[in-house]
């Protein structure tokens, strides 16, 4: 993104889309977050607001309405970050109507907005853990070369996802990224969706409250700090011609040894109690970041000790 630029940010007032915005704004350019905030809070855009409604936009709108279709045409941006998605993995299962209509239709309306105002570019937040699904562990890290295997009907909505941006590029020459995120934790993340292990963590060990770990807690995730994550959504909208790439650190780190790590950082001694594990969960995952190196020069900075910390303060604060 250019200095002075105009960007939307779909789902702007959530976890990872107002980080973005904070940068966004940071770095000079002029913002306008669209968002029904079933699960982003205006509170989250509280920083970025300091930057005056010439610069920031707030357009409370739903991705599945048509309006958002003519609504990013008139304001015509140079670019597009479609980040609004239902996201939560279990209630996808339970509502997979509700969940295409919002991750597969709403994200047309968007590519349709992107289209007609002959954006430069568009990226898009996919899910590397969902869309890779169950593979033979002997492939960790997962490369973007292997064949989907999206077990849910999230996993199948972000790899749909995925296609049309493709096609969209074929048909008309729209230029989008994809980018298929590990697990991103940090500040703002919300402790009472399902994703966000380590916020979930956070706020039960700062309240001296017993964590629940469903299985045996040896089942691994990839974690990526957010300001890593909104540096891979900055460097994609400036290269051209990336179809799709991993965001993740390519380390696998388990929910047990998480859970250790942050309970020492925070000082205490509980121990969590184990349950039955849910269906539906990866047993492993972590992405392979070698090709986002090569296609955005893009690597993570942040360890996930300092990222921990980061969060952990965060948590303290909020
Ligand atoms: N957090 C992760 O680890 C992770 C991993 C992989 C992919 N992603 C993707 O990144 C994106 C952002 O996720 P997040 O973790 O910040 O979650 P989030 O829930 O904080 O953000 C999603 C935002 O979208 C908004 N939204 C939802 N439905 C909408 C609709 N119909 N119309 C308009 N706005 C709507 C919500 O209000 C919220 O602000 C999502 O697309 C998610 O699928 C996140």
């Amino acid at each position: 993104m250019m200095n002075g630029n105009t960007a939307i940010v779909t789902g702007g007032a959530g976890f990872i889309g107002s980080s973005l915005v904070d940068r966004l704004l940071a770095t000079g350019n002029n913002v306008v977050v669209i968002d029904n905030l079933t699960t982003g809070h205006l509170s989250n855009l509280n920083e970025s607001r300091k930057y005056g409604e010439e610069r920031l936009q707030f357009e409370q709108l739903d991705v599945r309405s048509r309006e958002v279709t003519e609504v990013i045409a008139d304001l015509k941006p140079e670019t597009v970050f479609h980040l609004a998605a239902q996201v939560d993995l279990r209630h996808s299962v339970s509502d997979p109507m509700l969940d295409a209509e919002t991750n597969i239709m709403g994200t047309l309306r968007v590519l349709e907005g992107a289209r007609k105002s002959n954006a430069n570019k568009v990226v898009v937040a996919a899910s590397g853990g969902t869309l890779y699904g169950a593979q033979d562990p002997a492939l960790l890290p997962f490369k973007e070369s292997l064949s989907p295997n999206p077990g849910t009907p999230y996993g199948i909505s972000k790899a749909v996802t995925m296609n049309y941006l493709a096609a969209y590029e074929d048909l008309y020459g729209l230029d989008g990224t994809a980018l298929a995120l590990a697990n991103v934790y940090g500040p703002r993340q919300d402790p009472h969706g399902e994703a966000g292990v380590i916020a979930i963590f956070a706020g039960q060990l700062l309240r001296g409250e017993e964590s629940t770990i469903f299985g045996t807690g040896e089942q691994t995730r990839d974690f990526v700090y957010v300001d890593d994550a909104v540096d891979a959504f900055i460097q994609a909208s400036e290269i051209e011609g990336i179809k799709f790439c991993n965001i993740g650190t390519g380390i696998e780190t388990s929910v047990n040894s998480l859970y250790q790590s942050m309970a020492s950082l925070i000082g205490s001694s509980s121990q969590p109690q184990h349950l039955p594990s849910r269906s539906g969960e990866l047993d492993r995952s972590a992405l392979d970041p070698t090709y986002a190196q090569e296609a955005l020069g893009w690597h993570s900075n942040i360890s996930l000790e300092e990222g921990l910390l980061r969060t952990i303060e965060w948590f303290k604060e909020n």
